[in-house]
């Protein structure tokens, strides 16, 4: 992404705010055990309004200033510390690589912020995951009110800047999507491996390495999510991610596993035969859920909601329950009844970006909203028939099945930008017959 992205953005933020200050605080950087921290990720928030890649720092836009209208607060340079953990931009790197107006180290917050609170009446904050960071700025905003009184000037409202900023992720630009078709391309790479890699008596966990290795050998950053590899009965749990079992000839295996590449993430679920093909059971299963994501995706256009998307899905769903025989009744009312949430317990899809469960109001003026061109969602349609249900078809139980495709809707209607994924049966058993033909050649 380059700079004047970063730029345009934060002109349509401030422009959107009008009179206000906005202060964006980093994530924090998160233990794993001990003296040991996770990799560093950014805020999402921050990250897409600056770049700005490091903890420890907060963004403030100020545009009533005359002349810090941009301010990072950041990590000071530290010779020894960044022998230890890398190289930090520091207050230069702020400036001259980012383009803050201006820039001080993360202690001066206490000292530089007031001035900016107390010349305005509505500062857009929403606490992050740094406590102490909360507190410190709280405290600053408590300041500027108590002193309205006295002084006429200072803080009157705090809004949430997510009214604005998520509205504004929640349509991608080119060069995000340009992103996004890099992480897709990365999840394809990973997919297409794990269909041709499988044999009976792999474990879990090595499809799990393996789609791994692909996303960061594309470039990307690794998985958007920790990867669901959820094969037998494993796969009618959801999230899965515990990936040892031994797979079996004769098992399907579920995939859920997407690439996140420079923040922006991709998210796609694919269910294969560990053998050479899908069972007489398994095929009728795969098939509407495979009718259901087709005809969902087809309803993908402006104009219509996610809550079309879902009841579209829900139908086709449904009806092959009931051919099944695994619901009976009339489909209208089981439905309204809700019986098929026993076999397909969850939404048939989300907003997808920088957070794999991307950021976006889903509901405006009391319906679900309508699609736009810009957007980017899933279309993960499933159905999940667990191990222990007495009053099922044996031949049915232990089958989980979901097929998750990421869509940006468009002017014309929609584009599957994991479409590059194969998910027909035919094309599926083509591949693996011709990987188990090669292993016994
Ligand atoms: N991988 C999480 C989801 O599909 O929503
Ligand atoms: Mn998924
Ligand atoms: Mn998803």
């Amino acid at each position: 992404m380059d700079m004047s992205s970063y730029a345009e953005r934060r002109e349509a933020f401030v422009k959107a705010m009008g009179e206000g200050v906005a202060i964006i605080p980093a994530a924090p950087q998160s233990t794993r055990s001990n003296d040991v921290e996770y990799r560093y990720r950014q805020d999402n928030d921050l990250l897409y309004l600056t770049g700005f890649p490091e903890p420890s720092c907060v963004c403030v836009l100020s545009p009533g200033h005359d002349s810090e209208r941009f301010i990072l607060f950041v990590q000071p340079r530290d010779r020894e510390k960044e022998t230890w953990t890398g190289k930090r931009y520091g207050v230069d790197g702020a400036r001259e690589v980012f383009g803050a107006d201006a820039a001080y180290t993360i202690d001066q917050v206490r000292d530089v912020l007031p001035a900016h609170l107390a010349e305005t009446a509505a500062v857009h904050f929403a606490p992050g995951r740094d406590e102490r960071m909360n507190t410190l700025i709280q405290g600053l905003i408590d300041g500027s009110r108590s002193g309205r009184a006295r002084t006429g000037r200072g803080v009157v409202s705090l809004v949430d800047p997510g009214a604005i900023l998520h509205e504004m992720r929640l349509h991608k630009s080119t060069a995000e999507l340009d992103l996004m078709r890099k992480a897709v391309a990365a999840s394809a790479r990973a997919h297409a491996a794990a269909i041709r890699e499988v044999r009976d008596g792999s474990l879990e966990y090595e499809l799990e390495a393996l789609l791994e290795y692909h996303f960061r050998a594309a470039g990307g950053s690794g998985p958007a999510y920790p990867s669901i590899v959820a094969s037998g009965a494993n796969a009618t749990i959801l999230h899965y991610t515990q990936n040892d079992r031994r797979m079996r000839d004769g098992d399907l295996v579920l995939i859920d596993a997407g690439a996140e590449f420079d923040g922006y993430c991709s998210d796609v679920t694919r269910t294969f035969p560990v053998g050479a093909g899908y069972s007489p059971p398994q095929r009728r299963i795969y098939e509407i859920v495979l009718r259901a994501q087709k005809e969902a995706i087809a309803t993908v256009r402006p104009g219509v909601s996610m809550e079309d998307i879902h009841h579209r899905a829900t139908e086709v769903l449904v009806d092959g329950l009931l051919e099944l025989g695994l619901l009976s009744g009339e489909a209208g009312e089981l439905i309204e009844k809700g019986a098929h949430t026993r076999f397909y317990m969850h939404r048939t899809g989300h907003w997808l970006g920088l957070d794999v469960h991307d950021v976006g109001r889903y509901r405006m003026d009391g319906a679900s909203r309508p699609l736009e061109p810009g957007m980017v969602l899933t279309v993960e349609p499933g159905l999940y028939i667990a191990e222990d249900l007495e009053d099922v078809s044996g031949e049915y139980l232990g089958i989980g099945v979901r097929i998750e495709d990421d869509v940006l809707v468009t002017e014309a209607g929609h584009e599957v930008l994991s479409a590059a994924i194969l998910k027909e049966v035919d094309d599926i058993e083509a591949i693996r017959r011709e990987a188990l033909a090669a292993v016994s050649a």
